[in-house]
């Protein structure tokens, strides 16, 4: 069986994924921080706590994986940190999420690539944001970590160019997470508009470049995820956009 590692699979997309992959035949192991009680449809994967602002975590996590590899690793997880629309946080709290979005990440990564056996191909997909194109004062420190992991990305995909490994970039835009879908619902109850104008009006403002009417659906973020594994060796590298034409008309 087809075993897949998806990191950050305790909630809102990394749920999706995880679950959606275990419906789909692979053994799948999803980590989170939080404990496994209140992760939705934990029962569909094996589910292991791993934080990834403590970088002793990473040979902890490595120890427990074992040796044998994995087909597939999504790289999820991400902290949005407190710093919203703060635009000169306290430099711990940017280095706090520096290390949880980039640094730690790029480390572990790295080590699961190393491990994974000769005879093993691995297609490793790191979820990325739309928000490293259109960056302003509330969301710069958050666009600034995953800018810095979409070079680190482009690293490992370097680093691994002759290994059985692949390592590509999805590149998502604005998605129906849980406080999404909340603000949304109370906006469109306040103001006695449906949620689809809600979402319409968000979108128009939130970025003119958007070219959508509808948040990215949990599903295409997982077809994309099954279609850059199906290319194989052919993905390495590749920088894969399902982020409703955020960065305009050229990029
Ligand atoms: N939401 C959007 O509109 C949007 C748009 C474009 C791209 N994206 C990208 O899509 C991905 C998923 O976004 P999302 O909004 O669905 O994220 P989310 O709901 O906040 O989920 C993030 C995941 O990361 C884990 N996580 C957070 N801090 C962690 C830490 N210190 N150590 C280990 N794991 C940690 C969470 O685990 P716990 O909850 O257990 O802590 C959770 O499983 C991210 O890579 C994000 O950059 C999102």
């Amino acid at each position: 069986m087809k075993q897949a590692l998806v990191i950050g699979a305790s909630r809102s997309l990394g749920t999706h994924l995880a679950s959606n992959l275990a419906a789909n035949g692979w053994q799948v192991v999803g980590t989170g921080r939080r404990p496994v009680d209140e992760v939705p449809q934990a029962d569909t994967f094996d589910y292991v706590r791993l934080d990834l602002s403590k970088a002793s975590e990473v040979p902890r996590f490595m120890a427990e994986a074992g040796a044998g590899g994995y087909d597939l690793i999504v790289h999820n997880a991400v902290t949005y940190g407190s710093v919203q629309g703060n635009p000169l946080p306290e430099l711990d709290e940017l280095e706090a999420m520096f290390r949880v979005n980039t640094l730690v990440p790029y480390q572990l990564l790295h080590q699961l690539l190393s491990a994974q056996p000769a005879d093993r191909f691995c297609s490793c997909v790191v979820i990325n944001s739309d928000a490293i194109y259109h960056a302003n004062k509330n969301s710069a420190p958050y666009a600034a970590t995953k800018a810095a992991l979409r070079v680190l990305t482009t690293s490992l995909a370097d680093a691994f160019r002759s290994a059985p490994v692949s390592v590509a970039t999805l590149v998502l835009g604005p998605l129906p997470d849980p406080k999404k879908l909340e603000d949304f619902e109370k906006v469109s109850q306040r103001h006695g508009l449906s949620v689809d104008d809600v979402t319409r009006t968000y979108l128009r403002r939130s970025n003119p470049s958007y070219v959508i009417d509808r948040l990215i659906d949990f599903e295409s973020c997982y077809r994309s995820v099954e279609y850059l594994a199906g290319l194989g060796p052919a993905a390495n590298g590749t920088v894969c956009r399902l982020d409703g034409g955020s960065a305009g008309s050229l990029i």
